[in-house]
């Protein structure tokens, strides 16, 4: 998708995005501008129009010439901020889509109080890209429709132009993430997801090691392999590099990589095993933001990391109290099979260790206890170090994307008790998002971690906000602009 900014003197898409808020509609320069090149077709036609009010996200078409006008309600302008701008977009788009005969849009929407209009800009390119997604790799039927051409209207598109450029790469890294998740785990193995891995990296000038079964065994990668061993697919430990001159800080971002999650011989039930695909949503999202900083080139040194394989049941499973020697020496007795990514992260933190990283976040899909404590709209975050904490908490907030934090205590260690080794596997069944936080907490000495759990956010059920059904690339929005500040 092409987008630019643009004068509106200049405009050659055939639909008009414009926005009107619900109890202001005094016309802004570019209404002005179009109202008058089309014989007053805001003023005599669109606010006289008793069916079009201005409520949030409301659409009124109106043909003019060989053009269409598609005014987008704001909603109330106490109530209207910079966030619903991307959902704005996401939204309208989907209209425009039906409406443009050449697949391009031109938007004009106003900004939001004491925002800049190259913020304005971004957020408007991001949502667009955003809505404008669909996974239709395996319908035979594509939509034609899809809009090709974005116009940012603007009398000083000069400004806009870096920033836009942003909004970009973060959407395109969104779906790139997002086309990974909704593959199939049949399709996205470990080794299918190396291949893309080192394509990517290939592609954009980043380093990359891959490390097979043999290679794991000697690295001492003994957590990881337990969970993978039950499996036909050979697991996969990912390392990109993205390491520029003269770093300003040094980071490793590790995302959870099981490509199918049956639950292992603890196996689930039919109901709960349907979305375990998307059990690599941490993954995704860490190599959607390799993709993005490739790009974007910051001058932060960044480590991504996954510890890719499927948890399933066989003759060769790890079984339930087998005693594992994970890669720091620590052992841990399986209390449960379906507790297998923690098991993975274990190693992988283990590894970012020895990487001597500044700072360490870790993405995954964890914990079912972390839906019911937060829902679908909000990720859980834990750590070690409360202000490195607040500090991803308000970077998620710039992104557009919400954390909450929840504790770990010391003392949650006591849940992880086992009689014959170092600790179990899992808790009781209360604080379960805590307590496997706990857990992973034995496996990291680095002085800076957070844990995002994203059980409940990489894959939603029903739209929200500018977000779609289904793979949302949770995270990769926060995690890029955390990097690049
Ligand atoms: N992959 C699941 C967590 C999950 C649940 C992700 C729902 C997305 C949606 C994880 O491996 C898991 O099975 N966790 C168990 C842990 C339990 C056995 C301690 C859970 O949360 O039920
Ligand atoms: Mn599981
Ligand atoms: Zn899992």
């Amino acid at each position: 998708m092409e987008i630019k900014a643009l004068k509106p003197a200049e405009m050659t898409a055939d639909v008009i995005i414009t926005g009107f808020f619900e109890d202001d509609k005094t016309l802004n320069d570019i209404q002005k501008f179009i109202d008058e090149k089309f014989n007053g077709a805001i003023s005599k036609n669109i606010l006289e129009i008793e069916n079009f009010k201005g409520k949030f996200a409301e659409t009124f078409a109106l043909p003019v010439v060989d053009k269409k006008i598609l005014a987008v309600g704001l909603g109330k302008k106490a109530e209207y901020n910079t966030d619903k701008i991307r959902e704005i977009a996401a939204k309208t788009i989907k209209t425009a889509e039906k409406l443009s005969k050449t697949n391009s849009v031109a938007f004009n929407i106003q900004r939001a109080e004491g925002e800049c209009g190259r913020t304005l800009g971004c957020n408007l390119a991001l949502g667009t890209i955003i809505g404008e997604y669909d996974f239709d790799k395996y319908k035979s039927k594509k939509n034609e429709n899809k809009i090709a051409k974005v116009e940012i209207l603007t009398e000083t598109p000069e400004a806009f132009a870096d920033k836009m450029e942003k909004a970009k790469i973060t959407g395109e890294a969104m779906n790139f993430t997002k086309d990974l998740i909704f593959e199939p785990a049949e399709y996205a193995t470990p080794a299918k997801i190396s291949e893309i891995a080192t394509e990517l990296a290939k592609e954009n000038g980043l380093e990359i090691e891959v490390f097979g079964r043999d290679e794991l065994k000697k690295m001492n990668f003994n957590a990881f392999l337990a969970v993978g061993q039950g499996s036909a697919q050979e697991p996969k430990f990912i390392h990109l590099k993205y390491i520029p001159e003269n770093p300003k800080k040094k980071i490793a971002i590790i995302g959870k990589g099981i490509t199918f999650d049956s639950g292992g011989l603890d196996i689930k039930p039919p109901a709960s095993m349907l979305t375990m695909k998307t059990d690599m949503s941490g993954c995704a999202c860490v190599l959607g933001v390799m993709k993005a900083i490739s790009k974007l080139k910051p001058d932060v040194e960044v480590h991504a990391l996954s510890a890719l394989c499927e948890n399933m049941p066989s003759g060769s499973s790890y079984k339930v109290g087998d005693v594992l020697i994970a890669k720091n020496g620590k052992t841990i007795e399986v209390d449960n099979t379906d507790a297998e990514g923690r098991l993975t992260l274990a190693d992988a933190l283990s590894y970012a260790d020895e990487l001597g990283v500044d700072e360490v976040i870790d993405v995954a899909t964890l914990t079912g206890a972390v839906i019911v404590a937060l829902g679908n709209t909000i990720t859980g975050i834990m750590g070690n170090d409360d202000e490195f904490v607040k500090e991803i908490i308000a970077d998620a907030k710039e992104a557009g994307e919400t954390l909450w934090q929840m504790p770990i205590l010391d003392d949650m260690q006591e849940n992880l008790k086992s009689d014959i080794a170092d600790m179990r596997n899992t808790g009781s069944r209360y604080a379960g998002a805590s307590t496997a936080a706990r857990f992973l907490q034995n496996f990291t000495n680095a002085k800076k971690w957070a844990h995002l759990d994203i059980a409940g956010t990489a894959f939603i059920d029903k739209s929200y906000k500018e977000l779609s059904k289904g793979a949302t690339a949770a995270m990769v929005r926060t995690l890029i602009c955390h990097i690049i500040k």
